[in-house]
């Protein structure tokens, strides 16, 4: 029986990992390390908490004693590493924490592995999960393939390059058996309320106005988010070691026009006549370093281990929608406590 670290999985792209593992593979132990910050929710894994297959240890990546000694107790032979600080706005108000947990915790991690793993290195996997914004923005055109050059420029996703880096120095230099994935903009249930969709289906339903950064020309490429789990799924398995591999929806949108597409759809499901949630629309102080376009290019995916994206996305921001708008409850939870000194601060300011 193997068994699978899984960090980060009490949060949005986590969770659904965890809840795919834990169901699929009931010979797999999963074990789901999460400090539990604002970002992580032990309701949104509700209906997997029972299976015996599935445990859940609080803890901090940052802690070294406390991973080392996790790795010892568990003999996990994977590792599939999600936790991070992931929110750009954050990073750009406090960057520090990014470059704590994305990078020192990622270290750790690759330590605690290292260390565990001295034989049968073809049976271990360390995967990390990165994201496509460690290349840097497109013009009009082109796409990010696996060789895009580095380019962050925010502090979020200089220390995501950081932690990539990390990785393949370890692979490099140690033989650490790795493999990498850099992926777009996820959407989906159980994200939170600050990352652009859920925050403004939640302000439509609430009438609260929409703070467009800019002039809402930002391009990003949309995927659903048990889309990117299933990704994860055949990369795990059957990824190359050493490699990387691209993540994208083929999905892309200036921001304005998928503000304007959640509008309508929301008038609809609230019956709400006249464009009434359009006139939401504020446009306010641009992000700072604000990359102006991404866009993906996953055809190594495709061609070698067959994946492509299920969900067309209008079918996808429907049922994502419903969603929020069914979970009220859920909603309520995670935008209680800190969350209303943080949407002051990054918007009430601005
Ligand atoms: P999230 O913010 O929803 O969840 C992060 C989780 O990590 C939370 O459960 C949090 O409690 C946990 N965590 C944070 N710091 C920790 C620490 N020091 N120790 C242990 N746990 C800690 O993030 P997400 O959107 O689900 O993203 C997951 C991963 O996928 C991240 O690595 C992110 O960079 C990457 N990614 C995200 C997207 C996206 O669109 N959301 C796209 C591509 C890649
Ligand atoms: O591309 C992958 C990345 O996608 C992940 O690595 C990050 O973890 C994830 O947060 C996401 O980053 P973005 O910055 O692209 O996502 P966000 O939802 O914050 O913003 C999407 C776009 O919407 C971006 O151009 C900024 C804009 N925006 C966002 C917010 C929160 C607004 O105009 N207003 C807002 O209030």
């Amino acid at each position: 029986m193997k068994t699978i670290l899984i960090t980060g999985g009490a949060g949005f792209i986590g969770s659904h990992v965890v809840r795919l593992f834990v169901k699929k593979y009931p010979d797999y132990r999963i074990v789901n390390l999460d400090k539990l910050t604002y970002a992580g929710n032990l309701a949104n894994l509700k209906d997997v908490e029972k299976y015996p297959n599935y445990s859940f240890v609080k803890g901090d990546i940052v802690d070294g004693d406390l991973i080392r000694k996790l790795f010892e107790e568990k003999q996990f032979s994977g590792v599939i590493h999600l936790a991070a600080e992931s929110h750009v706005d954050r990073s750009i108000s406090n960057p520090t924490e990014f470059v704590f947990t994305n990078v020192i915790g990622t270290v750790n991690l690759l330590n605690a592995a290292r260390h565990s793993w001295k034989e049968q290195l073809e049976e271990k996997r360390f995967y990390h999960i990165s994201t496509d914004e460690v290349y840097g923005s497109l013009g009009e055109a082109g796409l990010f393939t696996e060789e895009t050059r580095y380019d962050p420029h925010s502090p979020y996703s200089a220390s995501k390059a950081s932690s990539d880096h990390f990785v393949r120095a370890y692979h490099d230099t140690f033989g650490l058996p790795v493999v990498i994935s850099n992926c777009s903009n996820n959407y989906g249930s159980f994200q939170f309320p600050e990352k652009l969709i859920p925050l403004f289906i939640h302000n439509i339903r609430n009438n609260k106005p929409l703070p467009v950064y800019g002039k809402g020309e930002n391009v990003r490429d949309w995927l659903w988010v048990e889309d990117h789990a299933r990704a994860i799924d055949e990369i795990f398995h059957r990824g190359r070691v050493g490699q990387t591999y691209n993540i994208g929806g083929h999905n892309e949108w200036k921001n304005i026009d998928l503000i304007r597409l959640m509008c309508r759809i929301m008038d609809r499901k609230l019956n709400r006549v006249g464009g009434t949630s359009e006139k939401l629309i504020t446009y306010v102080k641009d992000r700072a370093g604000h990359d102006l376009r991404y866009a993906i290019d996953s055809s190594k995916l495709q061609r070698e281990l067959n994946w492509t994206p299920s969900l067309q996305f209008e079918e996808g921001l429907e049922k994502t929608i419903d969603w929020y708008l069914e979970n009220e409850a859920w909603l309520q939870e995670v935008t209680s406590g800190d969350y209303q000194k943080y949407y002051e601060e990054q918007y009430l300011k601005r």
